[in-house]
This record gives C-alpha cells, structure tokens and sequence, in this order.
C-alpha cells in the first residue's frame, strides 16, 4: 500500500500537530474541520510551531515553506475522500466520531485507510461501523504531536497486518517510534497516565497538597517534565474526564472512578490552557493556581 495523500480531520491541537508532521515529513495533508476559524487558528498554530523549529535549526526556512504548502484545508468531508491514508482528531466522543466516518464513508476510495487517534475509545467498536473494519486501525499521537516521540499503534479485532505495516511505515517515515498496543480501554499510555492525574486530583480533593505543592512534588521528586496538573490542563480537563469515564465504563472497576473535583471544573468549562482556566489560571502573564 503506498501512501502519499493523508486526510487529517479536526484542526484542533492534535489536528494541527498531525497535519504539521505528516506534511514535514513530505505527505501531502488535506486537514478538514466544520468550522473556518478553526482551520485558519490551525494553519497559523502550524506556521508558529515550524517557525519554532526554524529558529532552533531544525529545520530550513525553505522546507518549512514546502511543507506549509502541502497542507489543503477544507470544510467539506468529501475533499478527504481521495486521500490514502485517513487519521480522524475529531473531538473526544463516540457519537462525534461515528457520525464523520459514516458521512466519509461514501466518498473514499476503496483501498484507503481509516484510522483514529481517539486516545481510548474502542477501536473493534468503531470499526465495525465502517464498511472496512479490516483497514481500519488506531493511529494515537501524544501532545505536543511534534515533540513527542511516541505514536500507538492500535489494531481491531479485525484489522490486517497490510494495514497495520502500512501505518507503521508512515510512523517511521515521520521519525517517530510505534507501540503496539491492544484494543482495550485507553491502550497503553493514557491507561497509566491519566489514573495518575485521577489521583493527582484526589490529592487535590483531599487537601493532601496544593496545585503548586502536588505539580512541584511531582516534578522534582520524580523529574516529570510537567506535573500532573499542569498536564492535565496541558491535555484538556474535558479530555481526561472523558478518558477516565471510558476506564470506569469498559473495566468496570471503581479504581477508575472520576475523582469529583475533576467533574466539578470540567462542568465550570475550567478545561485547562484551550479555555485560559483549569488547575491554573492562564489569563495574565504567568499560570496562578486556582487552589
Ligand atoms: N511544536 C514544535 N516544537 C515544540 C512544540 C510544538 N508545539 N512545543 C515545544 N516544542 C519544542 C521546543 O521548540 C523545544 O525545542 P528544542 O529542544 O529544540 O529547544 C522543545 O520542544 C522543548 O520545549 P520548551 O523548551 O519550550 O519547553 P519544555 O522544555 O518545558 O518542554 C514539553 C515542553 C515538551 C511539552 C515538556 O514539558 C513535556 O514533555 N511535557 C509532557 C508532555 C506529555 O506528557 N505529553 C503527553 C500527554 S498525553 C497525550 O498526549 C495522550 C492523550 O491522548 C491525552
């Protein structure tokens, strides 16, 4: 299977970053979303990050020129329809989800791929709703898409080796390295990392620590890059609630349990940096924790 042409839809903070390595490494990329803003916050999200890069010598200011001109967007699904290669970055739920591939479904050509980057939803379930659950696989970035080194690879019950070693090709022709994991609820990485802000919230709850005590501890003491609350406004609050309830719902074990003070600024829209407030208060010059 030779990819060349990869759709990407949803131009959120996954979107943009996937489209921004894939069109990096030579794709080219037609990035869909419902709304035009969206699109045009990506392209500049986009040209910020490269121009980062740029900056750093990591890349030409030529090659970043290249690259932004092999990204397309559109508002319309079916432009996505020729594409070799489909990584859905729509929002965090099953109905969302479903709805796009059952509206691209009509428009694809028949050999193309369909994959996810849904960071814990079934991948059989979403792909027995498609007329090719055998093409169909889970392709899970981490944020931010062009630091992070990591990619999930994650097969269906039905999904064939083609697919999977056509996916792992383009994992390695962008640089990054895949982990293979099962088709279970949150996979590998966020099944440990996201129990973990739980429990950092729990803390949080119990007024065992502070925003800033929790976030510091967790950084020295353990030399995490960022601590955990401060990673879970970096992922999105909403998107760690939504991560937790898959975990409680599919194992059906109450060490997944929601903590409630994650529901509570999840329910305030406090999501974290995309809203400017969750665990910290992102409106001024420097993040203040909100506890
Ligand atoms: N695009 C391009 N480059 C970027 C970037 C972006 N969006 N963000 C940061 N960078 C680059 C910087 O240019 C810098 O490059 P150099 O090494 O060449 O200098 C490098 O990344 C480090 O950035 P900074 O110096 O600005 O900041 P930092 O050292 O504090 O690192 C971080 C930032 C890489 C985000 C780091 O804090 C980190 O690793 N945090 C944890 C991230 C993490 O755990 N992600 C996984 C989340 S879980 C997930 O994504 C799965 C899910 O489904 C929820």
């Amino acid at each position: 299977m030779s990819i060349q042409t990869i759709g990407v839809i949803g131009a959120g903070q996954m979107g943009n970053g996937i489209a921004h390595v894939m069109s990096q490494a030579g794709y080219d990329v037609v990035m869909s979303d419902v709304s035009q803003d969206a699109l045009n916050r990506a392209m500049e999200t986009i040209r910020k990050n490269m121009s980062r890069q740029v900056s750093r010598g990591k890349m030409a200011e030529a090659e970043m020129e290249a690259a932004l001109g092999r990204i397309k967007t559109t508002l319309d699904l079916a432009d996505i329809g020729a594409s070799d290669l489909v990584i859905e970055a729509a929002t965090e739920r099953e109905a969302v989800k479903q709805a796009i591939f059952e509206d691209l479904q009509p428009h694809l050509k028949p050999d193309t791929i369909l994959t996810s980057n849904t960071s814990s939803i079934s991948i059989t379930r979403l792909a027995s709703r498609t007329d090719r659950p055998e093409k169909f696989m889970g392709f899970h970035f981490m944020n931010p898409v062009p630091v992070m080194q990591l990619v999930e690879l994650i097969r269906g019950i039905a999904t064939d080796e083609p697919t999977y070693k056509a996916c792992l090709g383009v994992v390695e022709r962008i640089g990054k390295t895949a982990s293979s994991a099962e088709d279970f609820p949150a996979f590998i990485v966020n099944r440990i990392l996201v129990p973990m802000i739980n429990e950092a919230v729990y803390v949080l709850y119990e007024g065992v620590g502070n925003v800033k005590s929790i976030d510091e501890a967790m950084k020295l003491g353990a030399n995490h890059p960022m601590g955990p609350l401060e990673l879970a406004d970096f992922i999105g609050l909403d998107t760690c609630l939504a991560i937790m309830n898959v975990l409680h719902d599919g194992l059906a074990d109450t060490k997944y349990r929601p903590c409630p003070l994650l529901t509570k600024y999840v329910e305030a829209g406090w999501l974290g940096r995309k809203t400017k407030r969750g665990f910290y208060d992102y409106r001024g010059e420097e993040p203040v924790p909100t506890r």
